[in-house]
This record gives structure tokens, C-alpha cells and sequence, in this order.
């Protein structure tokens, strides 16, 4: 299949756009740094907190699971049956509990992630969403594929 291109200089810190590719939905998420600095709280809550099990490139490492620091890239197809996770970025809303920083909640059956697509333990999905290959072409312009 033929790579994508979007420009994500109109993406407001805090805000996610999606990508078409192959089919899929691709998500970008301009996190903000306090979005940032919650993920490494968050490191005992998730399953595979360094992204040890190869669900993203092998360039994608680490918390952050990125290229740039700001811009999450991840499949938006949850990793347990496929449904679509909602992007859910408040911290702490009544539905979702105390304890959550953001992230993304699937409907189906529950499964929670983290702002880099980090599953939480204990949930339905047994690893982290996708991080598909993507490259930036420049500055404004992200190339999924
Ligand atoms: Fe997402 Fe089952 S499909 S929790």
C-alpha cells in the first residue's frame, strides 16, 4: 500500500487527528508536557512499560514511544477484538476514575492505555496499540507507511 501524508501544524497541543492508511486509522496526539510527564507515572500501571514486546518499529523506543516527543503515532484499532478506543485526555473524569492521567478507554470491553498507547494491566488487550512506520517529510508534514 501507498505511504499517507497529512500536515499536523494545524494539531493543537492536546488535541488528535486521524490518518487513513490501509484502512486503518492512524492517530496523532500533540501531547502537552504535562500529558508527557504523566506517562512516567504511569510506568507501573502499564503491562509492558518500554514497549519490550514488538508492537512499533524498532526506531520507536522507550516511554514516549515517538519520534518527536509531542507527536504519539498509533494504530486506533484496540489490540484485544479491534474496536475503536475513544480518545479520553482529562485526567481524572468521574467515568474513568482518579487514577486516570488520560488516555485512550475502549468501549468493548474496557481495555485502557496510556497517551502512548500503553495497555494497562489486568485489562482485556494483551499489548500495547500499534505504533505503525512513519517518518517526518518536515516539519509540518508526517508520512505514515
Ligand atoms: Fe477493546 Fe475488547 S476490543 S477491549
Amino acid at each position: 500500500g501507498a505511504p499517507a501524508k497529512a500536515d499536523i501544524s494545524k494539531l493543537q497541543p492536546g488535541q488528535q487527528m486521524t490518518i487513513e492508511w490501509r484502512g486503518k486509522p492512524v492517530w496523532v496526539i500533540n501531547r502537552t508536557p504535562e500529558m508527557m510527564a504523566n506517562l512516567e507515572k504511569l510506568n507501573d500501571q502499564v503491562a509492558d512499560p518500554n514497549s519490550e514486546v514488538p508492537q512499533q518499529p524498532e526506531y520507536i523506543t522507550g516511554v514516549l514511544r515517538s519520534i518527536k516527543p509531542e507527536y504519539a503515532v498509533m494504530i486506533g484499532i484496540c489490540t484485544h477484538l479491534g474496536c475503536s478506543p475513544t480518545y479520553r485526555p482529562e485526567v481524572a473524569p468521574a467515568d474513568l476514575g482518579e487514577d486516570w492521567l488520560g488516555g485512550f478507554f475502549c468501549p468493548c470491553h474496557g481495555s485502557r492505555f496510556d497517551l502512548s498507547g500503553r495497555v494497562y494491566k489486568g485489562v482485556p488487550a494483551p499489548v500495547n496499540l500499534e505504533v505503525p512506520p512513519y517518518k517526518y517529510e518536515s516539519d509540518d508534514i508526517i508520512v505514515i507507511g
